[in-house]
């Protein structure tokens, strides 16, 4: 196990109704927000009135900026950054998913900076203070809801890139299950395929003794896969709903991955995708990392096989580890499948054209190594994205 410290400051306010408390808690920072939110889902389901109702009760004055898009663009980043600087805001309150709360976060780095926020993202600068975010979520999948990272893509050449400091936790963050009951199945089968990816990222590790974080890995995996399908056959279903959203903040909140390394080569490669293509990350995640695990388990067999075995239950074969291991990845394969995702990138109409450029970008032009259980260089990426086809 390595050395780590683990402080992760975002409190979790989670349960029936609690978005009626936004207004209380809001209060305890300021008495003035801009109210940032996605396409208009939480008009169509109410969420927007009883967020504005319980700000006006708590005496906040509300700016708003909808309009952010799934796969957040720097764009609007830099509207918001004006409004905040106009207006005098010192407070920003993400209202969706990990979209709208990582363009909050953009622009609460943005605001006291005096260049360009990308210089952050771009890796030219890092943020010395930021506004508080909070936010109420309302799809499990990101984890930003207490993460300390943000993606953000800069269409000015589609570059999709992350920024990560612990600047970026929010103060709070209000989780209903009930808000999540509205989901397209298609999206809830998305977040799905990212909480499994952000368990993933960490379970596959070079580090060794890691007994304790395997065990947390192995019993969040396995209450999504079981969860799953029941809110797919009954979206109401109030105790699936929680558990895959109390799943979804656990997978990424960074307890997981205390002592030691996860390897994230299959987000790296998807960020490509989805700045291209704009598809969403969580399907991208179920069409990338069956073909990473193909492409590399051979480096570590036995991590491979144990993964099989205690996520998917697949019986023990001391004679033959590799074959366990591959049934381990077909198991994750039909998986996603049965959830109604995309495991290739035909699934998703996308063809060879792009896969150079983004081997390329992935890469910095074959200059950085991508992922950690085997680092990745520009042929690597290429290659899995071929197997991804
Ligand atoms: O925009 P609206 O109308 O709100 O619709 C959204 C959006 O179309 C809809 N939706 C959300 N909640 C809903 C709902 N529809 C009905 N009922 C509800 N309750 O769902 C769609 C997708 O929303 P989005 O916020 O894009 O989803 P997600 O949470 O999966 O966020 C994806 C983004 O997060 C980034 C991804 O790369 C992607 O850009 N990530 C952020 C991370 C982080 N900050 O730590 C880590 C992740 O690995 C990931 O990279
Ligand atoms: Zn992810």
């Amino acid at each position: 196990m390595d050395n780590f410290i683990f402080n992760n400051p975002t409190k979790i306010i989670f349960g029936k109704d609690t978005e009626l408390l936004v207004g209380k808690e809001t209060k305890k920072y300021t008495n003035k927000v801009l109210l940032h939110y996605g396409g208009g889902s939480i008009k169509k389901t109410g969420l927007y009135d009883r967020v504005i109702n319980s700000l006006k009760e708590a005496g906040i004055e509300v700016f708003e900026l909808s309009g952010v898009q799934p796969n957040p663009r720097l764009s609007l980043v830099h509207k918001g950054i004006d409004i905040c600087r106009k207006n005098n805001i010192d407070f920003i309150l993400a209202v969706g998913g990990g979209s709208v709360i990582d363009s909050a976060k953009a622009i609460a780095v943005g605001v006291p900076y005096e260049g360009n926020v990308w210089d952050f993202y771009a890796g030219i600068s890092e943020p010395k203070e930021a506004l508080p975010v909070a936010t109420v979520l309302t799809i499990p999948a990101a984890g930003s809801e207490s993460s300390n990272s943000s993606v953000i893509t800069n269409e000015d050449g589609w570059y999709k890139r992350g920024l990560t400091h612990n600047l970026l936790y929010p103060v709070f963050s209000i989780l209903n299950p009930e808000l999540t009951y509205t989901l397209p199945n298609y999206q809830t089968a998305c977040g799905a395929a990212d909480i499994m990816a952000h368990i993933m990222e960490r379970y596959f590790t070079n580090t060794q003794h890691v007994e304790l974080t395997d065990r947390l890995c192995e019993a969040t995996f396995k209450t999504i896969v079981r969860n799953i399908p029941l809110a797919l056959k009954n979206p109401e279903d109030y105790n699936a709903r929680a558990e895959i959203m109390w799943a979804g903040t656990v997978a990424h909140n960074n307890l997981l991955n205390t002592g030691r390394l996860g390897d994230w080569g299959s987000h790296d490669i998807e960020h490509e995708i989805s700045a291209i293509y704009d598809i969403a990350h969580g399907a991208g995640l179920a069409i990338v990392f069956p073909a990473w695990m193909k492409y590399v388990y051979k480096r570590d067999i036995r991590r491979f096989a144990q993964y099989a075995q205690r996520m998917w239950n697949i019986d023990d074969n001391l004679f033959d580890l590799e074959d366990v291991a591959l049934r381990g990845i077909a198991a994750l394969e039909n998986y996603f499948s049965s959830i109604g995702l995309p495991t290739r990138l035909s699934h998703v109409n996308i063809d060879d054209k792009h896969l150079e450029e983004m081997a390329d970008k992935c890469t910095a032009s074959d200059t950085q190594r991508v992922g950690a259980v085997m680092q990745l260089n520009k042929n690597d990426v290429l290659n899995i994205l071929k197997l991804a086809l």
